[in-house]
């Protein structure tokens, strides 16, 4: 039906077109960690020059939780929005103190670290862990929002949470990281905010907003 038909056609697009990114040479919660912390105010072109430089200065969770703050701060020039370097560090730190250097598989523990929202908390554990949990950013809000055809607000917190569930529904047991980063893929490549590109779009056939021709006119962000 339509869950498994997402599933399938998304996994199978992903296995062809994704694209090589430094983050995905391996499953390192910590590497999944830094990428998605810079990720989340900066455009992955941007970013992977950066990311690059971090992960030689500091390969590994150990080696940042124990550098000075200073040395942090500086690895992380250019990119801006420092506190995400300063939240960062603060949170490996407690990794180590508290959970002996493992970053914790569970939903409820890798929230409340520092600067770990519930995006940043589903990417790493759907990515690094193959759990079942959604990780929705803005990308993800457009795609699934076209997709189901939803007229409802993605600006507001009730609507995130729909588009959640929605994730939650869809994310297959066998593969969840590489499905919610097809999702990713999807609207950073094809399902992009102006002029999409249903022609190529794997899962056109299954798009409501395209059956309805409003695919331009989704989703609807009131505020921000
Ligand atoms: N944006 C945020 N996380 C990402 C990821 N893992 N891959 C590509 N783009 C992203």
């Amino acid at each position: 039906e339509w869950i498994e038909a997402i599933r399938e056609t998304l996994l199978d697009w992903y296995d062809k077109n994704c694209r090589d990114l430094p983050w995905r040479k391996n499953k390192d919660p910590y590497r999944i960690w830094v990428s998605e912390i810079m990720l989340q105010q900066t455009r992955v072109d941007t970013v992977i020059p950066y990311y690059e430089r971090f992960m030689s200065t500091f390969p590994t969770l150990e080696s940042l939780a124990e550098a000075d703050e200073e040395k942090v701060i500086k690895a992380w020039e250019g990119l801006g929005y420092y506190s995400r370097a300063r939240n960062l560090h603060s949170a490996v730190k407690e990794v180590v103190e508290q959970y002996g250097g493992e970053v914790p598989q569970e939903p409820d523990s890798i929230s409340r670290l520092k600067g770990v929202g519930p995006y940043t908390a589903g990417a790493i554990l759907s990515i690094a862990f193959d759990r079942q949990v959604p990780a929705v950013d803005g990308n993800v809000l457009r795609v699934l929002s076209r997709l189901i055809a939803s007229w409802e607000d993605i600006s507001k917190n009730a609507t995130r949470r729909k588009m959640e569930e929605l994730d939650k529904m869809l994310i297959p047991e066998d593969r969840p990281g590489d499905f919610n980063q097809a999702l990713m893929e999807l609207g950073a490549l094809v399902c992009t905010p102006l002029s999409p590109s249903c022609n190529t779009c794997p899962v056109r056939a299954l798009c409501k907003a395209r059956k309805q021709g409003v695919e331009s006119e989704l989703p609807i962000k009131a505020k921000g």
